[in-house]
C-alpha cells in the first residue's frame, strides 16, 4: 500500500525513516520507491544538483523513477515551498504531482510520499497540503519527533490530520533527542491519546536506518499489504 509520511516539525526524521522502510520492503523483494513532490533547497548529490532528501530517497528505491516524477517541484530556495514557489515564479499545482504518482504507482508495489515541514503547510493562496494528501487519497504516517515538546506537536498535529478529512494510518516515535529523559514516558503518553497505532518507537542511531528499519517491522508488514482499491488516486478529489 502507499501512504503519506508527514512529521510533527521539520527535521523530525521523515526522510530517515522513509530510506529506513524503503531498505526493509526492498529487502522483502517489493518493487518500492519514494517521492518528494515538492522539495526546497538544492545541492550537489549524486553529480545532479538536486534536494538532498530527493537524492536519499532515490538512492533507497529499489524502483528507479525519473527524476521529474519522484521530484516535480524542486525549489532553490530552502524555504516553505509557497514562498520558494513565489520567488521562482512558480505556481503548484496539484493535477502535475498526481500525473507523476500515477506514473509511479504503475510502476511500483509500495509508494511512500514525503511532506515537507509539518503538516499544516500552505501549497498556494488557495490550498494546502492537506489538499494534496486527500487529492491523492493517500493514508497519513505521522512521524512524531521525540524531544521535549513532542506531547503538543504531535497531538496537535494528529487533531489536525482528523479534523482535516484525512486518515491517519499510524505514527512512529522517533527518538531524535537521545539525551531526553522522559522519552518513553513522552511516547506511553501519546500513545494513550492518539486513536491510531504506534507502529514502531525507533531510537537514536547515529544515522544507522538499516538498524532503524529492525524496529518498524510491523509498519513494514502493514505497507507490504496490496493496494486496496480505495487508495487508486481519487478522480474527483
Ligand atoms: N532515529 C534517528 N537516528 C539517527 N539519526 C536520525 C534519526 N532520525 C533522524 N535522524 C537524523 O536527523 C536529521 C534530520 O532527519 P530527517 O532529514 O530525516 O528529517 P525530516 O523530517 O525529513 O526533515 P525535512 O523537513 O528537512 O524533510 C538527519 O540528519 C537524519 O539522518
Ligand atoms: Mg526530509
Amino acid at each position: 500500500m502507499d501512504c503519506f509520511v508527514t512529521g510533527t516539525d521539520t527535521d523530525v526524521g521523515k526522510t530517515f525513516v522513509t530510506v529506513a522502510l524503503l531498505q526493509a520492503l526492498a529487502v522483502r523483494h517489493l518493487q518500492v520507491a519514494a517521492l518528494k513532490p515538492l522539495a526546497a533547497g538544492l545541492g550537489r548529490y549524486d553529480e545532479e544538483t538536486i534536494n538532498e532528501d530527493v537524492a536519499l530517497l532515490r538512492r533507497a528505491s529499489s524502483v528507479r523513477l525519473p527524476l521529474e516524477v519522484i521530484n516535480p517541484y524542486a525549489f532553490q530556495a530552502p524555504t516553505a515551498p509557497h514562498l520558494a514557489a513565489e520567488l521562482a515564479g512558480a505556481h503548484i499545482n496539484l493535477a502535475l504531482i498526481e500525473h507523476a504518482y500515477r506514473r509511479a504507482q504503475s510502476q511500483t508495489q509500495v509508494l511512500l510520499v514525503e511532506g515537507v515541514g509539518g503538516w499544516c503547510l500552505p501549497l498556494n493562496d488557495q490550498q494546502m497540503l492537506c489538499d494534496l494528501v486527500k487529492h491523492l487519497a493517500l493514508p497519513v504516517l505521522l512521524i512524531a519527533g521525540i524531544r521535549l515538546g513532542a506531547l503538543n506537536h504531535t497531538l496537535l498535529t494528529a487533531r489536525a490530520i482528523l479534523a482535516d478529512g484525512c486518515e491517519l494510518l499510524g505514527w512512529v516515535a522517533n527518538i531524535v533527542d537521545p539525551t531526553y529523559p522522559y522519552a518513553q514516558a513522552t511516547v506511553a503518553a501519546l500513545e494513550a491519546r492518539i486513536a491510531a497505532p504506534l507502529l514502531g518507537t525507533v531510537p537514536w542511531g547515529e544515522g544507522d536506518t538499516p538498524c532503524a528499519a529492525a524496529h518498524l517491522e510491523s509498519l513494514c508488514t502493514l505497507l507490504a499489504t496490496p493496494r486496496a482499491r480505495a487508495q487508486k488516486v481519487s478522480r474527483d478529489g
